[in-house]
């Protein structure tokens, strides 16, 4: 290799380790040069990019169009965060975008530079702070009303015990105390649950046997849901191995998960469990990036969730149940989050419904 390949590759190397995307415009407005993370962000390959003209390479981006432009005639930097979105097949990027005039050494505008980096995991994050925020304000009042309701609980019961102590034992009216005293304890477990919601914790942590877990579960949902003949898949990565995790919480987690998928199923429903490793993932948290993260989904062919109804599944009190608490997806996002992970959810209404786990592979 002559010295100046050895260059020309020391330079290439250099574009396409940047994390974010770049592409080169010539001054007739030409694609000259992306890089990997480019491709990726624009889904449009380099291959076929190349030497063709960014208006029609991406065509119905125009206010990229107008950036590159605008920078290769004036010589300006021009940053724009906020209003870019990439359409690709099925979603969109939301994307920051800073074009640069590409200028040679003698100050000469000879095309310009334009930087895209990838939004999704900040907005995600943003979102997850805007959610803490509305659940420490929950957890205040939470805690003060659960103290306030606790008590009068306690004497309700109390008083109702005692009147079936002086009831005959053949009286009908006591059908009427138990359900009483079935309700109260019914409300005291909400607002536990509530409280434990609400309130910081330090997780029990352990090596957890991601498969141990679920396979338990699932042995237990297969027997409490007999009548409705459901069929379960588990699908395990056996290269998985034990995560640090608090047991108890996992369990609590995946158990919610799962039984809302035997209550969205048909009778002859099918749930499937599966386990993989993302190796690739970028995590925004606590600035990780690229740790090793397993992915737990649980997927059912039940009714599915409208849209609309998307966005509130994590909100506390959210339930479309007659019995329902609407609690279960709240306590499922804290613990993932505990455990440092996400939790997504997606649903075609109709057909049906994964969840998606990911937590990383070493806390
Ligand atoms: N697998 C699923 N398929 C269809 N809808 C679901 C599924 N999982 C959750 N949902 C919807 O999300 C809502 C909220 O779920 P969440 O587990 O938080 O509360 P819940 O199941 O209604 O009550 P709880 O869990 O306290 O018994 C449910 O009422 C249901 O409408
Ligand atoms: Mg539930």
């Amino acid at each position: 290799m002559s010295p100046e390949d050895k260059t020309q590759e020391f330079y290439a190397n250099i574009i396409d380790s940047v994390g974010d995307g770049v592409i080169v415009i010539d001054l007739e407005g030409r694609v000259t040069l992306m890089n990997p993370a480019a491709e990726e962000i624009t889904a449009k390959s380099r291959r076929q990019a190349q030497g063709q003209p960014f208006s029609s390479v991406f065509r119905g981006e125009d206010i990229l169009l107008e950036m590159v432009e605008k920078s290769a005639a004036t010589g300006m930097t021009i940053s724009d965060h906020e209003n870019i979105v990439i359409r690709k097949a099925k979603q969109v990027t939301p994307v920051s975008a800073t074009s640069f005039p590409l200028l040679l050494g003698t100050g000469e505008t000879t095309g310009a530079i334009l930087v895209l980096r990838d939004l999704t995991n900040i907005r995600e994050l943003e979102e997850a702070v805007r959610h803490a925020d509305r659940l420490s304000t929950l957890g205040t009042l939470a805690a003060g009303l659960a103290h306030e309701i606790k008590n009068p609980l306690g004497g309700i019961k109390g008083a109702a015990q005692l009147l079936d102590l002086e009831l005959p034992p053949e009286s009908e009216l006591r059908d009427n105390i138990r359900i009483m005293v079935k309700e109260v304890e019914r409300v005291n477990r909400i607002v536990e649950e509530l409280l434990a919601l609400a309130s910081p914790r330090r997780l029990q942590l352990s090596k957890v046997n991601l498969h141990k877990v679920l396979g338990d579960i699932v042995i237990l949902q297969k027997r409490a849901a007999e009548g409705k003949k459901i069929s379960f898949q588990q699908q395990f990565d056996p290269s998985i191995p034990p995560i640090l995790g608090d047991e108890g919480l996992l369990t609590q987690l995946f158990l919610n998960l799962i039984k809302n998928s035997v209550e969205a199923v048909e009778e002859g429903g099918l749930i499937r469990v599966a386990s993989r490793v993302i190796s690739d993932y970028s995590m925004t948290q606590k600035g990780e990036r690229r740790s090793r993260m397993v992915a737990i989904e649980v997927w059912d062919d039940g009714s599915g969730i409208p849209k609309d109804q998307l966005e509130q599944l994590f909100t506390p009190f959210f339930t479309t149940k007659v019995k329902g608490t609407g609690l279960g997806l709240a306590i499922c996002q804290k613990i993932v989050s505990e455990h440092r992970g996400m939790i997504k959810v997606e649903s075609d209404p109709g057909k049906g419904t994964t969840f998606t786990v990911m937590v990383p592979l070493i806390q």
